[in-house]
């Protein structure tokens, strides 16, 4: 499974990088507002940024909601970095949209997924990715893994190219079950990736190890 990072931090998005274990970032509009920037050309800067930092797809998304606005916005970030990947909400002209760029071979994200026939809608418009929103599903009541499960099913009987990005990852069991259940990709904060690291166990074995270790060489 690959780990994105879900965040348009830079200083995050780098320690995620020195960890050795980062295979892409995903931003979305609410991201790139909690680090404050605003203005298209501050935009287009960071998005160009974060493509130097990392060695995988950046997911940058689009404001406009009208199929010519998501295709001249899509295509200027586009012509950014090839890392760029955009990102499409799912809507009517968003999946006209999906269909255009994957035609110009342009990588797309089908973004605000919560139902599996959003998600087989987008792989038949061609996206590269589909991004189910677990947690959000879960603050609701629903069952956020369900929905993955039922994405990867359906992708799987019939072959479809298009890779579940589950998102909206809130904490180590999630992202856990994503990987059971064959996501292709899981998208989370810093925190949800580096909470993969602790143990108790570890901590107490390790603290033995080094005294033992102490121990008989002083
Ligand atoms: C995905 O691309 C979204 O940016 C993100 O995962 C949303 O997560 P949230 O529901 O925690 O805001």
């Amino acid at each position: 499974m690959k780990f994105f990072i879900d965040t348009a931090n830079l200083k995050e998005i780098q320690e995620a990088v020195e960890l050795g274990v980062l295979d892409g970032v995903t931003t979305n509009p609410s991201l790139m507002a909690k680090e404050g920037i605003k203005g298209t050309d501050a935009v287009m800067s960071h998005y160009r940024q974060i493509c130097e930092m990392v060695d995988g797809d950046v997911s940058a998304e689009v404001i406009a909601t009208d199929y010519e606005g998501i295709i001249r916005e899509g295509e200027a970030l586009a012509e950014l970095h090839p890392n760029i990947v955009v990102k499409v909400p799912m809507i009517r002209d968003g999946v006209k949209a999906i269909r255009y760029f994957s035609e110009k071979g342009i990588k797309t994200n089908c973004t605000l997924i919560f139902s599996a026939g959003q998600a087989l809608l987008a792989a038949k418009a061609g996206a590269t990715y589909v991004s189910p929103f677990v947690g959000r599903l879960d603050d609701i009541g629903a069952d956020g893994m369900l929905l993955i499960q039922q994405i990867v099913d359906i992708f799987s009987n019939y072959g479809y190219p298009t890779q579940v990005l589950a998102a909206s990852v809130r904490h180590v069991p999630h992202l856990i079950q994503c990987a059971e259940l064959g996501a292709d990709v899981a998208t989370c904060p810093l925190s949800v990736i580096t909470g993969l690291l602790h143990h108790p166990l570890t901590d107490k074995g390790l603290a033995t190890f080094l005294a033992d270790h102490k121990r008989v060489n002083e």
